[in-house]
């Protein structure tokens, strides 16, 4: 009798657990709720409202780039949440929210760079690493005249792996026109400065000494903070990213998990937590090299292209001046061209694609501190910017071995943005196929209006419905954004032959990749947001 009563009983607790979880999903998936006050109560971190907004007020260049992705995104905006203690993101915001304060004119630190840039700039990031090099060698062996800045964190190994190995020595010397140029910079993209745990350690001295006068003759430690502006670390990386055309991150991790500061050292809950910053000392770990640096070339390439947006915008307004002044009709053949677009090119993984709870991920998960989910977290980074293009390559399973064209096809998928697995492909065709998405015009396929403005055509323009974002068209002046899934066809007759023939495949489905990558972005939101409501709640 006494168990009967303890099973209904545990009936009923589960039940009602159940239904408790239902009511729950089902406010969060109906789409009203979003809308509402609820969705953005249960989520925490800074409004994202401000700095969008902002942009728009800074230029009218700007406004047009922006405008018409802002009723989608800006529902996005606040998906990852801005980690307190991450430095670079709270120095970007506020970087950000000057910087629109100022008049147009004070953005204009080069007014020389108003005319078009000359030759391309493509800069490589992990350039000694095993697809970068390849990178570099295949954007050398172009016949166009750019300009390859092949970033890297030891010179020394620079020159080994690039002049040493590749051989590229008669490249770079070479000033002929009609050829690339190669540039090396060296830079670390994880700075010590910017790791949890680090201490300057003069300035840890300096401290100490302060405290102790302060204790003294007690004063305030104000008084005695004389510590120096510390250089800043990211400059060699900030001066590649100005004037250049695309940025090619090959950047990677292999670290293993540290089971002890990872997991045990810290209270369970916390693995859910994706910030690193507030506990990880180690600069090896993704959340560093894959995701911080992300956003760091992101939030870079970003305030160039609003720089080059502002300088465009300064000149379109005194020449309308001019030809107003001159008594001159203002039409469609007085604009000015408008600046390139910035195109930001990363190397992921097709495994992020996956289920993380089926069998690989999780393993490799599990081993590899939660690679696959910093990888996700770069990835999104890239697709919810409203200023630059990107391109997100998902190789599967890398290896050396060099593909036979005549037996073996290339497979890509922009569509799902995954390819089946288990698969092989090589690291030259995953760098070949960078090169190809960054010196190819990713929007040189017109296929005509898209269905907004089909539909404004019919109601001439007066009574346009408003957009579910879900189902809204890309505007033609948006950046474009690109998932793309990479392998070796498994069967001789899949597949097309070379990376440029992948890369027109991928340009012509460009508008399915556009609305899959949209309904990804709600399922993202909805899962975070009762991950973060998990969270507050534990
Ligand atoms: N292994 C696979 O099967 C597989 C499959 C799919 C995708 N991927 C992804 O493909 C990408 C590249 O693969 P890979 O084989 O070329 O990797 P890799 O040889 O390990 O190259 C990684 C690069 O990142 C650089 N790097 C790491 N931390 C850095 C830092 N703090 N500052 C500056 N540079 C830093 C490394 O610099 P150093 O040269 O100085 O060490 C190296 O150049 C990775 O993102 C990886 O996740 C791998």
């Amino acid at each position: 009798m006494r168990s009967w009563s303890m099973l209904s009983s545990a009936r009923v607790a589960t039940s009602t657990f159940i239904a408790a979880f239902g009511v729950l999903w089902w406010l969060l998936d109906s789409s009203a709720i979003h809308h509402s006050g609820f969705a953005h109560a249960l989520t925490f971190g800074s409004s994202s409202s401000s700095p969008s907004s902002s942009v728009q007020s800074s230029t009218a260049s700007t406004t047009t780039a922006t405008s018409t992705s802002r009723s989608s995104s800006s529902l996005f905006a606040r998906k990852l949440p801005r980690f307190p203690h991450d430095e670079f993101s709270k120095g970007g915001d506020t970087e950000r929210l000057v910087e629109v304060h100022r008049p147009v004119e004070t953005l204009l630190e080069r007014p020389g760079l108003s005319t078009p840039l000359g030759k391309p700039k493509i800069v490589v990031l992990g350039a000694t690493g095993r697809i970068g090099r390849l990178v570099v060698e295949k954007l050398l062996s172009q016949t166009t005249e750019m300009t390859v800045v092949a970033v890297v964190r030891n010179i020394r190994k620079a020159n080994r792996v690039l002049f040493d190995e590749a051989d590229l020595f008669v490249e770079r010397s070479s000033s002929k026109r009609g050829k690339p140029t190669l540039e090396l910079v060296e830079a670390n993209l994880v700075p010590p400065q910017e790791v949890y745990g680090y201490v300057d350690e003069d300035d840890a001295i300096e401290i100490e000494h302060a405290k102790s006068a302060s204790k003294y003759f007690g004063n305030s430690m104000e008084e005695y903070d004389f510590r120096d502006e510390a250089p800043d670390p990211n400059e060699a990386l900030e001066e590649c990213i100005r004037d250049c055309t695309c940025v090619i991150s090959c950047l990677g991790t292999d670290r293993t998990t540290n089971a002890w500061t990872d997991f045990l050292a810290m209270p369970i809950w916390r693995l859910l937590k994706r910030d690193a910053s507030s506990w990880c000392k180690d600069a090896h770990h993704p959340y560093y090299v894959n995701y911080a640096t992300t956003r760091k070339v992101v939030g870079m390439a970003e305030r160039e292209q609003r720089r080059r947006n502002a300088i465009h915008s300064t000149e379109q307004e005194a020449l309308e001046q001019e030809l107003v002044e001159r008594g001159q009709v203002l039409d469609e053949t007085t604009k000015l061209p408008k600046p390139d677009r910035i195109r930001v090119i990363r190397i992921s993984d097709n495994y992020v694609a996956h289920n993380p709870w089926s069998f690989v991920p999780l393993v490799v998960n599990i081993f590899k501190s939660m690679v696959f989910q910093y990888q996700e977290m770069s990835e999104i980074l890239l697709e919810q910017s409203s200023l630059v293009d990107t391109v997100v390559l998902r190789p599967a399973d890398l290896t050396d071995l060099e593909r036979d064209v005549n037996s073996t096809m290339l497979l890509v998928d922009a569509t799902s943005g995954a390819v089946p697995t288990p698969a092989n492909i090589s690291r030259e065709d995953v760098a070949e196929l960078a090169v190809v998405a960054a010196i190819t015009n990713l929007k040189n396929v017109d296929d005509g209006p898209d269905k907004n403005e089909k539909r404004n055509a019919q109601t001439n323009g007066n009574k346009p419905k408003p957009n579910k974002f879900w189902r809204r068209q890309p505007q033609k002046d948006e950046p474009v954004h690109y998932t793309i899934g990479v392998s070796w066809a498994h069967h001789a007759n899949d597949g097309l032959p070379n990376a440029q023939a992948c890369m027109a495949k991928v340009i012509k489905e460009q508008k399915e990749t556009e609305k899959k990558r949209r309904k990804r972005e709600v399922t993202l939101y909805r899962y975070n947001v009762i991950q973060r409501a998990f969270i507050r709640w534990s």
